[in-house]
């Protein structure tokens, strides 16, 4: 097959391991930097262009689209998507699943665990909003951070509702959210692909941070998932519509919670547990691309 992968990063080691199992497996592979990529929209049939050149031969495509570029990276898969190109993630569920917002609201309708969250705006009665989440401490976090950077953590009820009016002076959408304090400082990343955990760790702040994620300075570590947080990782992959991700959770007292579900997630996980993520996904496209594409019946 043709496959190309979406990538403003072709050193980068998710980037290389995909490329490289492909090669192996017999596939034709190029990485394309989606934010060089352009589109001459006509009356009929446009097509994605890429350094003077029609995209027109590729069979699938394996969008890796970090989060600062997220809406114009899915217009261009939304484009491969009208022309027939099978993609390992849908355009639509890329977008839900940066959205925390989106995300919580679909997580909650499928029964999946989450934090209690409250999302406000403007409201004058901050302190309902704090009570609604449970009371001080909380988490307050923008709602399209990621690795870490837009999550605070509101010690006391006056800091809380500080934050919460800083955040919508800039008019910058947030979610308050109970504190999980059973396990902070550490949460658990699930990598799924086509409907079965591949590989998981454990991820950990290494200094007094409560925020366990890599880019803030946490270390990974094989963990062995429970039960329910497999199922959980599953339900949650499913309910965002999306067949290759990482779902993180974090532990507590009454069972997995959900945080977010990952549409690019990046194989640090491979290192961690040796696992071939990059084989598992290859394989997935391989049963998969010739099939019949399934509409997404989840909404934007
Ligand atoms: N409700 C919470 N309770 C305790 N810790 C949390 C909570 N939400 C997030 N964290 C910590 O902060 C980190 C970043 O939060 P997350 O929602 O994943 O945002 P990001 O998209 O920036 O990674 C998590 O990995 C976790 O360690
Ligand atoms: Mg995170």
């Amino acid at each position: 097959m043709k496959i190309a992968i979406l990538s403003r990063g072709p050193g980068n080691y998710s980037t290389k391991r995909l490329k490289e199992v492909a090669l192996a497996r017999g596939h034709d592979v190029r990485v394309i930097n989606h934010a060089e990529c352009y589109v001459t929209v006509e009356k009929s049939r446009p097509v994605v262009r890429y350094r003077g050149e029609d995209l027109i031969d590729i069979d699938v495509i394996i969008p890796r689209i970090g989060q600062s570029i997220t809406k114009y990276g899915t217009a261009m898969v939304r484009q491969f998507e009208m022309q027939g190109v099978y993609t390992t993630a849908s355009s639509i569920a890329i977008n839900r699943s940066r959205d925390k917002l989106r995300s919580v609201q679909i997580l909650a309708r499928a029964d999946v665990g989450i934090p209690k969250t409250v999302f406000a705006r403007e409201t004058s009665d901050l302190d309902d909003v704090v009570e609604q989440a449970g009371g001080a401490p909380l988490i307050i976090k923008v709602a399209r951070g990621t690795h870490g950077n837009g999550v605070v953590l509101a010690e006391t009820r006056k800091a809380a509702q500080a934050v919460m009016q800083a955040f919508y002076v800039e008019g910058v959408n947030f979610l308050v959210q109970e504190f999980v304090a059973e396990s902070a400082g550490e949460d658990i990343r699930a990598f799924v692909v086509g409907g079965r955990v591949v590989a998981s760790m454990k991820r950990q702040s290494l200094d007094d941070d409560f925020r366990s994620n890599l880019h803030q300075g946490g270390e990974g570590s094989i963990v062995k998932l429970t039960d329910d947080e497999r199922k959980t990782a599953l339900k949650a992959a499913k309910a965002m519509g999306l067949s290759i991700c990482g779902v993180d959770m974090m532990r507590s007292d009454r069972g997995p919670l959900v945080l977010e579900v990952n549409p690019s997630p990046g194989f640090g996980v491979e290192k961690v547990t040796g696992r071939d993520v990059a084989e598992k996904i290859i394989e997935h496209i391989e049963q998969n691309a010739k099939g019949i594409r399934r509409k997404d019946r989840i909404g934007a």
